[in-house]
């Protein structure tokens, strides 16, 4: 075992339960309704999110680790002596072994999670497995700036952003999350990246709409969450979860669909929904190479490599910070 893992609430930025309930308030009273996709991630949302990763349809998982299998080794000599690793949305921290494996100039280790029970154990199998790594758990919602612990802030960083959470955001909020992991890194430091590539929609399709269900517990958990933490009353059976490919936008729309007109109890207030009526509960955006280092471009990054697999299903990109 190596030292005890700490943990650090980076102040102020972390998602407490007012604001999910804010949130929750928010998005029901809204038309159309919407939920942000960061609410997927309580226990039993990342152990669903988990087990999406292993089905035969959700090609990103694998496809990333054997790109990131394939190429790790090239990031020595791009990642400086001593540097913190600093992974944005570490969930399960598995694919950064591949990276710990890999580049031995990594000195320290910081997961940043939104979700705090499940980021303390996993950062701690992550400092048992590698007894000279320093590892350091950061709770804090990284869709926003946050702040690193004092020891760490003046190691060189390298950023890691694996599993195309980044597909997540508004394009709008990809820009600002790109600029602001600029501050983040600083001058000259690197981010590795993963990022979902446009494709087939029928490939898209079966990945979002698994033949197993459990994409549509993963969707539905949220209801259960609500439920549970707002002192809701959804009724799981009387909706489904809805999942398809906007061509316009490059996105998979994942929805709640209301299988009929309901009144439902949360966070103190009354919503109704029509027939058909949906929540929508998560955009997945898809980029092509170009596209996507066209923006790391317009927001303080150069494209340094690209890497894909031989299908270009997926894509992890190398940045260096200007
Ligand atoms: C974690 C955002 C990358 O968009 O593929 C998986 C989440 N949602 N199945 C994705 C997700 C439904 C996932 N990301």
């Amino acid at each position: 075992m190596g030292a005890p893992v700490k943990s650090f609430a980076a102040p102020a930025v972390g998602s407490s339960r007012s604001e999910f309930e804010a949130d929750v308030i928010a998005g029901l009273s809204r038309e159309p309704k919407s939920i942000p996709p960061k609410y997927f991630y309580d226990a039993e949302g990342s152990r669903l999110f988990e087990e999406i990763t292993h089905l035969p349809e959700y090609y990103p998982t694998r496809t990333e680790t054997g790109i990131l299998e394939g190429h790790a080794r090239e990031l020595n000599g791009t990642v400086p002596e001593g540097a913190a690793l600093v992974e944005f949305g570490s969930g399960a921290c598995t694919k950064v072994r591949i990276l710990l494996d890999n580049v031995p100039a990594i000195a320290a280790y910081l997961p940043v999670d939104i979700s705090g029970e499940f980021l303390a154990s996993e950062a701690a199998t992550i400092a048992a497995s590698y007894p000279r790594l320093a590892v350091h758990a950061v709770v804090a919602d990284f869709t926003k700036p946050f702040v690193l612990p004092d020891a760490f802030a003046r190691m060189p960083k390298t950023g890691f952003f694996p599993g195309s959470t980044i597909g997540n955001f508004e394009p709008h909020d990809a820009v600002s999350f790109m600029r602001n992991a600029v501050q983040t890194i600083g001058p000259g430091g690197v981010l590795v990246m993963g990022v979902d590539l446009v494709k087939d929609p029928s490939v898209l399709h079966a990945a979002y709409n698994d033949s197993a269900g459990i994409t549509a517990k993963f969707n539905l958990n949220l209801l259960r969450r609500i439920n549970r933490e707002l002192d809701g009353n959804f009724d799981l059976r009387a909706f489904e979860h809805h999942a398809f490919y906007n061509r316009e936008r490059r996105r998979i729309e994942m929805h709640l669909a209301s299988t009929r007109r309901q009144k439902v109890m949360a966070a103190g207030r009354t919503f109704s929904f029509r027939a058909g009526e949906t929540i929508h509960t998560e955009n997945s955006y898809k980029y092509t190479p170009g596209s996507f280092a066209a923006l790391a471009r317009g927001c303080g990054w150069t494209p340094e490599t690209i890497w894909t697999d031989p299908a270009e299903l997926f894509s992890v990109h190398v940045l260096r910070a200007r």
